[in-house]
């Protein structure tokens, strides 16, 4: 398998997730109480999966590997993925502060949990769209079996580091269990 299959695999998990955070804000703003529990685990799996993990994959290892084989970081594909991750950071923050207050009853709690939702959720579309389709096609283009090898033990490296081992598997068993409460 290569390294942006891989890539593309998380991609489908990360979708999902973003399908679940969109029915939990629908129920939020029906006014039904969504579980404390569900809300940490969607903004711990968006925060140590997608960005400390995924994201690191792209912008610690793919990414610098691409810009030495000529695929622009500035004004390019690179800096542009670069921009959205950071966009991505900060609506993360705000939809963390929004569940604290959410938890605390705060009434305008589940507004905030949905802008910052909303804005989520259409960046990271979007982002997964124009990697899977525009950004790894030049990839495969470009990396050699050697470099793709590389590439592959990197990201193993990085994700026993950052999230742990059987991590990975536990992000898993909760999409499932909160696509069957939700979708
Ligand atoms: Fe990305
Ligand atoms: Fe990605």
């Amino acid at each position: 398998m290569k390294a942006t299959r891989e890539l593309i695999q998380e991609h489908e998990g990360i979708t999902l997730m973003l399908k679940i955070l969109n029915a939990v804000v629908k129920k939020a703003q029906q006014g039904t109480q969504v579980p404390q529990e569900d809300l940490d685990g969607i903004v711990e799996f968006l925060t140590v999966f997608v960005d400390k993990c995924h994201h690191g994959k792209e912008e610690d290892f793919l990414f610098p590997e691409l810009e030495k084989l000529g695929i622009p970081k500035e004004n390019g594909p690179i800096g542009v993925m670069l921009s959205e991750h950071e966009e991505g950071r900060g609506l993360i923050a705000d939809l963390k502060a929004a569940v604290a207050a959410y938890k605390g009853g705060d009434s305008a709690a589940v507004a905030a949990m949905s802008k910052a939702a909303e804005g989520y959720i259409f960046l990271l579309n979007a982002h997964i769209n124009k990697e899977n389709n525009v950004l790894f096609a030049m990839a495969d283009n470009h990396l050699n079996a050697e470099k793709d090898d590389w590439l592959k033990a990197q990201f193993d490296a990085l994700e026993l580091e950052r999230i742990g081992a059987g991590k990975h598997e536990a992000f898993h068993a909760m999409i499932h269990r909160l696509e069957k409460a939700y979708l």
